[in-house]
């Protein structure tokens, strides 16, 4: 019997000089669900990457006075380095550079070529000569080059662009027909409102001001956009195309691209589009997850060694660090990222709960019974209660691993972890163990911690790929055949006549205080080294550009004779506009600003960053706890080096301001129209 195909991709990385810990959030989890449908019987192809090319690497190797094939070669190397350290076992690593790659995007760009989609025309943007860039309208920093704060001109370059619009009308379709498509669904509607039906702009997709990049093969001043280079990568890894494209039979379509929120717009839109010009099957799921931000305050100057993940696992150790990426922050929200928060996880969770809970039962079964349990057991109270805990167990992993809810499906092992944990404080063993007529009972003790800990060791298989091996070596069964997952559904597995070998605490407990000042001291001598996040310039660099004469999407909506200024908005406009409630968490001052403050706000589920510049009128105390007015769909930006992701509604003449507050309580999330 053939096994049923599970394809899962990441997206494929920018060779940045340094990744933090974001960056290999989306690997991680990716390789927790690849892992996890192996162990259910899945035929696994689990796919993450490079994305090489364009204007960014080209100039950041001349630079450095290298080919730009050089200067990737070595931050490629890296980054594979990287996943071996953090055990990903993705089964196809692609750079966009390989020849392969590259000849299937130019047979790809070909045949969109010969069936129509991609034509010839003109783009149309504002040049910076010093930067060699093309920027749009909206991507201007008060009217000037976003980069190097230089004047830009209006210039034409010719360009070929693909018909996107064509496919609006069939992609918004798809997304109404196919709720599975986008996930979590706040992404489907931002998708939905914010992008397609206000209207679909055709896209430019090669340039001639540079040349690191896919050739057009038949015009070949022109390179690939790289958007489209990249997106190409999912199937290009399979072989489509190629000679041999049996991978691409057997695997398409995809069964998830798990990316970050920032870039759902590209793998939805369009890579869709593409798709459907190719003729070919779409992916059944875009999942978009969301930001892992740096925490203001203390930490937030410790960008750097604090977020670099080679320090942070040599520091902590892998499975931890997996652990938190998976465990703290709802798949799909944002979090935060904290030392603090680590090592109160490594502490709580891991030292606490599990670690102690092996090393007590194992030290216990040494104690009573020279490490083997004997085979005469006497059932008690509270053992089927824990029995229950078990057999329900699996079929909630499993229910919350195919939603990719990791935090939940680790609450549910913890809760379990603690029920045990509970058991042992419930039966007394060191009470039983004073008395020789209840030596079975305590064997049936000791057999159902063990059992306990054999069922955990397989279900938390997914998210660590070192603990459960420590873990069957320390309650002696590392070398019985691997346990296949349905094993953990059967109570009873622990085998009779092993021996328990006790062996280093699993995760040894953190001082915190003192962790806490070593890594301040770490990070003041790595000040301004590593951004922690780059997702603004990201955005910068994945924005678009129009072909000339096109009709911005409020044009479309309005129909108004372009450039004609109105005084009024249409309701279109306004829609355009996602206004929420949200809730002040947080609020601190920024370090030598008076006027701004950083808020930590919650709308729905999600948290947010904002800054405002309201500190002359409201104490941070004073805010937290109030429903705001928030702007959520503010491009990005970064004050005083601090990232605000939207805008906060107030009041104002000459010298009072209030913030706009609602009548009266509402959930926070709620749409303000
Ligand atoms: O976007 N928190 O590559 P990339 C959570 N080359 N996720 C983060 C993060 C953070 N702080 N920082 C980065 C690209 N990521 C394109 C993709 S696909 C055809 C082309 C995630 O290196 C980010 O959201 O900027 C994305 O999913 C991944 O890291 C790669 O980002
Ligand atoms: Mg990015």
């Amino acid at each position: 019997m053939s096994k049923n195909t599970f394809y899962i991709t990441t997206p494929i990385y920018y060779p940045s000089d340094r990744l933090h810990i974001g960056h290999s959030y989306t690997t991680v989890a990716a390789d927790a669900i690849a892992r996890y449908k192996r162990l259910r019987g899945f035929d696994v192809m689990f796919l993450t990457g490079t994305d090489e090319h364009g204007q960014k690497i080209q100039r950041k190797a001349e630079e450095k006075g290298v080919s730009p094939k050089q200067y990737v070669d070595e931050i490629v190397a890296g980054i594979k380095e990287l996943w071996k350290l953090m055990k990903i076992t993705n089964d196809r690593f692609i750079r966009t550079t390989d020849k392969e790659h590259q000849a299937t995007v130019q047979k790809i760009f070909k045949k969109l070529y010969d069936n129509g989609d991609i034509y010839k025309s003109e783009y149309e943007g504002w040049y910076c000569t010093p930067c060699e860039s093309f920027w749009t309208e909206t991507q201007l920093e008060d009217g000037k080059c976003p980069d190097c704060n230089r004047e830009v001109e209006l210039t034409k370059e010719e360009s070929y662009f693909f018909r996107l619009s064509k496919y609006q009308d069939r992609l918004i379709k798809h997304i109404e027909e196919n709720p599975e498509f986008i996930q979590p669904v706040s992404r489907q509607n931002e998708m939905l409102n914010n992008f397609l039906r206000p209207g679909l702009e055709d896209l430019c997709v090669s340039r001639t001001t540079f040349d690191w990049g896919v050739p057009v093969t038949f015009d070949d001043k022109h390179v690939v956009y790289v958007w489209i280079d990249a997106l190409s990568n999912y199937i290009t890894a399979l072989g489509y195309l190629s000679e041999d494209d049996s991978a691409y039979r057997r695997y398409w379509p995809a069964d998830v691209h798990l990316v970050g929120k920032e870039i759902v717009r590209f793998h939805t839109i369009i890579w869709p589009a593409m798709l459907m010009a190719l003729g070919e099957p779409l992916p059944k799921q875009v999942f978009g997850h969301g930001w892992l931000l740096l925490e203001g305050g203390k930490m937030s100057k410790s960008v750097g060694n604090v977020v670099d993940p080679v320090i942070l696992i040599k520091k902590y150790g892998l499975d931890p660090i997996r652990y938190f990426l998976l465990r703290e922050v709802p798949f799909g929200s944002d979090g935060v990222f904290s030392n603090e928060a680590l090592i109160q996880r490594i502490n709580s969770d891991l030292a606490n709960d599990l670690g102690n809970l092996l090393n007590r039962t194992v030290a216990m079964i040494d104690k009573y019974f020279g490490g083997t349990i004997p085979e005469q057991r006497e059932e008690g109270e509270f053992d089927s209660d824990l029995r229950d805990t078990f057999a329900e167990l699996p079929n909630k992993v499993e229910e919350l691993m195919d939603r990719f809810q990791f935090s939940t499906a680790l609450a549910e092992i913890w809760k379990a972890i603690s029920r045990t944990n509970k058991y042992i404080d419930e039966t007394m063993p060191w009470v039983l163990a004073k008395s020789e007529d209840k030596k079975p009972r305590l064997a049936a003790v000791m057999y159902n911690l063990a059992e306990s800990l054999r069922i955990i060791s397989i279900l938390i298989q997914p998210f660590m790929p070192e603990t459960p091996q420590k873990m069957r070596e320390q309650l002696g069964i590392a070398d019985r055949p691997a346990p296949d997952w349905d094993s953990a559904k059967k109570w009873g597995g622990y085998p009779a006549g092993v021996s328990v070998r006790k062996g280093e605490a699993l995760f040894p407990r953190i001082d915190i205080k003192k962790e806490l000042e070593e890594l301040e001291a770490l990070s003041a001598t790595n000040k301004g080294e590593a951004e922690g996040s780059q997702h603004a310039s990201d955005m910068k660099q994945a924005a678009e550009c129009k072909p000339a004469g096109a009709k911005s999407a409020a044009g479309k909506a309005d129909g108004n004779d372009a450039g004609k200024e109105s005084k009024f908005i249409t309701i279109d406009d306004f829609a355009r506009l996602d206004l929420r409630v949200a809730k002040v968490l947080e609020a601190e001052k920024i370090e030598g600003s008076d006027k701004l403050l950083k808020l930590k706000l919650e709308l729905g589920g999600e948290t947010r960053q904002v800054v405002s510049g309201i500190a002359k009128h409201y104490t941070p105390e004073s805010l937290i706890g109030k429903s705001v007015i928030l702007v959520a769909n503010l491009k990005p930006v970064k004050l005083r080096g601090v990232e605000s992701q939207g805008m906060i509604l107030a009041a104002s003449n000459d010298d009072d301001l209030v913030i706009a507050t609602l009548d009266s309580d509402i959930d926070s999330g709620a749409k303000v129209t």
